[in-house]
Order: C-alpha cells, then sequence, then structure tokens
C-alpha cells in the first residue's frame, strides 16, 4: 500500500529519536522511500551515520550547505515527499512551526512545503500540558496539520502520562491511512466512544457500561478507508486504534470541549456512552460512610454532545451520526430520539441483556435515516463498522 511512496523524515531533539530508527526501517520494508533530515538537537540523540545507513540515503542537517543546496535546494527537498513527518516532534519544534520560523534547515523547509505534514509528539508530560504547547498544537491541527500521539506511559524523566511519541507501527499505521487512495481520503471524521466517568469523589464516579468496542472499529475502519480520524475516547476498556488521532478524556463536559477543539468536520460519529448526568459539586476529599444517614447528592445536566453539535447553526458537520442503545421498541424509540438530536442518521441497537450485545463482540443495529429504518442482520461489530464506514463512504458521495 505504502510501496513506491516517498517520507522527508525530519528527526527532532529528544530520547525519542531513537524509535525513530525503527520508523526508518518499518518505513523501508513497506517500499517506502525516506530522505532523513536531522536537526542539530536530533544529533545529540541520533547520529547522522546511522540515520543514513538506515534510510539508505543522505541525511540533511544544514540550511546553509552549500553542497546540498547544489544538489537539491531546499525549497526542492521541502516537495520531493507525499509526505513531511515530523517524529519525534519536540515542543520547540511544535512553537516555531506554529509561529512560522524558518531558522535552521527542519523548520524551513516545513515552512516552505506545499505536501500534508504529519507530527508525532514527544516530550515531557508538563512541557505537554503546558498552555503554550496545547495553543501551538491548535494552530497546527487548524493549519491541517495531522498529529499522532502522543501517548501516555512511563516517560525518560520519571514521570507518567502524555508525552511518550507514538510507536513505530503506529505511526507507520497513520502514514497509511494518509497516503491510502481509499474513498475516505482528505476527509476528516470525527468519532466519540467509550464511557464518561463523572466523579462523585477522588475515588467514585458514574458512569454508563460502554467497552469502547464500536466506537474502536467504526474509527479504526474509517481509517482504513482513508480518512482522517480525530478518535475522542473515555475511559474505554479497549485500546485505542491505530492510525488514529486519539484524545483521551474522562468527563462529558472534557468530551464536548475536546469535540468543538476538534471541529470542523466532514462527518461526525457520536458512538459514546456519556453519563446523563454528573454531581453538580464533587468531592474534593474522599466521603466518609456516616452514622447519620447516606450521602445526598445534588445532580446536574451534562450537555448532550451529539443533540449541540447536530443542531449547530455554522460549522455543523454536513453528516452527524448518533447511537441509541435500546432496550424495547428499538425503532420507535430510535425514530423519535433522531428528531429530538437533530442528527442524520441514528444507529440504534437493542442491548437487552438477553442480547449479550453490550460488552459483547457482536451487534445488530437498525439505520434510522430521513427515509426510514433499515435492519441490518446480526453480525460482528466489526463488520457492523465497516459496514457504517462504507456507508458514509457512499453518502459523501464515493462509489464503495
Ligand atoms: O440520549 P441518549 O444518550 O440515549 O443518546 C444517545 C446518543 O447521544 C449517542 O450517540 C451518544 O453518543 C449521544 N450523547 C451525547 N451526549 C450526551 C448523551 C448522549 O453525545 N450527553
Amino acid at each position: 500500500m505504502l510501496s513506491g511512496k516517498h517520507i522527508l523524515l525530519i528527526i527532532g531533539g529528544g530520547i525519542a529519536a531513537f524509535k525513530s530508527l525503527d520508523l526508518i526501517r518499518r518505513l523501508r520494508e513497506r517500499g517506502v522511500t525516506v530522505t532523513p533530515v536531522l536537526t542539530r538537537a536530533g544529533e545529540e540523540f541520533v547520529t547522522p551515520l546511522s540515520v543514513s545507513a538506515l534510510a539508505g540515503r543522505k541525511v540533511y542537517r544544514d540550511l546553509f550547505d552549500l553542497t546540498d543546496e547544489a544538489e537539491m535546494g531546499h525549497i526542492q527537498l521541502s516537495r520531493v515527499a507525499d509526505l513531511v513527518v515530523v517524529a519525534p516532534a519536540t515542543a520547540d519544534l511544535m512553537a516555531k512551526m506554529a509561529q512560522g520560523l524558518a531558522n535552521d534547515l527542519a523548520s524551513t523547509l516545513l515552512l516552505a512545503t506545499d505536501t500534508p505534514v504529519m507530527i508525532a509528539p514527544a516530550m515531557n508530560v508538563r512541557m505537554w500540558q503546558h498552555a503554550a504547547t496545547q495553543r501551538n498544537l491548535a494552530t497546527l491541527r487548524g493549519d491541517g496539520v495531522h498529529v499522532i500521539g502522543p501517548n501516555d506511559g512511563d516517560m525518560a524523566c520519571g514521570e507518567f502520562g502524555p508525552g511518550r511519541m507514538a510507536e513505530p507501527l503506529e505511526i507507520v499505521a497513520a502514514i497509511e491511512a494518509r497516503l491510502s487512495d481509499g474513498p475516505l481520503k482528505g476527509r476528516r471524521v470525527l468519532v466519540t466512544s467509550g464511557p464518561t466517568h463523572e466523579p462523585i469523589d477522588p475515588v467514585r464516579y458514574i458512569a454508563n457500561r460502554s467497552s469502547g468496542a464500536q466506537g474502536t472499529a467504526i474509527a479504526r475502519a474509517l481509517a482504513e478507508l482513508g480518512a482522517q480520524v480525530v478518535f475522542i475516547t473515555g475511559p474505554a476498556t479497549v485500546p485505542p486504534p491505530e492510525g488514529v488521532e486519539v484524545v483521551r478524556v474522562e468527563t462529558a463536559a472534557e468530551m464536548l470541549a475536546a469535540v468543538e477543539a476538534a471541529l470542523p468536520a466532514d462527518v461526525a460519529v457520536f458512538a459514546a456512552a456519556v453519563a446523563d448526568w454528573r454531581v453538580s459539586q464533587a468531592s474534593q476529599k474522599k466521603l466518609k460512610k456516616s452514622k447519620d444517614g447516606l450521602p445526598k447528592f445534588d445532580f446536574a445536566e451534562n450537555p448532550d454532545i451529539l443533540k449541540q453539535v447536530a443542531r449547530m447553526t455554522e460549522g455543523r458537520p454536513p453528516l452527524v451520526i448518533g447511537f441509541a442503545a435500546e432496550t424495547d421498541d428499538v425503532i420507535n424509540h430510535a425514530t423519535a430520539k433522531r428528531d429530538r438530536k437533530g442528527c442524520d442518521w441514528i444507529v440504534a441497537n437493542d442491548v437487552s441483556p438477553a442480547t449479550g450485545i453490550m460488552g459483547g463482540s457482536e451487534n445488530a443495529v437498525v439505520v434510522i435515516d430521513e427515509s426510514g429504518a433499515e435492519t441490518w442482520p446480526r453480525m460482528s461489530k466489526v463488520a457492523v463498522a465497516r459496514a457504517l464506514a462504507e456507508r458514509i463512504a457512499r453518502a459523501l458521495g464515493a462509489s464503495v
């Protein structure tokens, strides 16, 4: 699928640079030509010799290298590839990109390029969470930069949290999705998935049952058809798919904020099982059992994310899809829900315990749109996801 493609790989200065060597190998195994660019800081972590040996090509390092300029000018270099990948993308490189600085070879190439750009951020968790980096991230997304990772995990600096660079195979999957000529190529799709957790106190929460299996399968199927997928997930039990941008949230309020930040999109699929209520004042301390009786809670209603997006007057995604988990009279309830929410399609399923659908690997759905209800046979959640992704592609005018 990637054979014959050309990637300009910019390696920034972070400990994750060693993973970029493996990334080069994985790409070359797939028949990709990799032209490497190493920043000055990158050279502190991997050597030009190892990069160029693995790439089987010259590594570019200097903006003002006369030999390089004679062979291939930096403007030309910025445009030779099908995709520019920055891995690791450090906080500094992201800041330069967001500001449009061009004071070394990497930043100049990034400003001069007319090819799509993908970044795999890697940095200390505090640096990632810093308001400045998050601002730069939002700017870069707005500029059409595709972001993969970072992942949660133990960091080389001893801290834990988001900041680890996506694994080489995840980056390869994202590149495949980006460069594939599938029917959803060039389309941006947002998918919500999993439950939300609404805190009662630091150890207790309210949640719906949701494994995230169906939403994950849908995101994967959409990416396989070439869509650029932003996957916004609550604390699910199944791992997120590869090749998509993952945004992790806990609460409905956070999910709404992440959805708003991810717009605009061509399609929005709301597969998350969002909790309807939250405790209006979650306690900062663990609540203790008391002889004086049971605790009393005031509840507040959570934002209805689907309804809010489906009823947007400006910037509404052209295709908004909601889900309905019902236990009886599925078609009638789901049809009423479609009207109430204002979405285009509702994918409804019967989740009464006897069906074994909740938490299981199969699903039996009814798709409701303006022309009525379409009942699909019972099949695996993966097959439902593929059929739904193809239906979405057809709705956008592709012949699938
Ligand atoms: O109202 P109900 O929860 O049954 O509707 C289900 C649909 O609405 C799902 O698509 C779900 O993702 C979405 N939803 C939402 N925000 C909520 C509640 C539900 O996006 N607060």
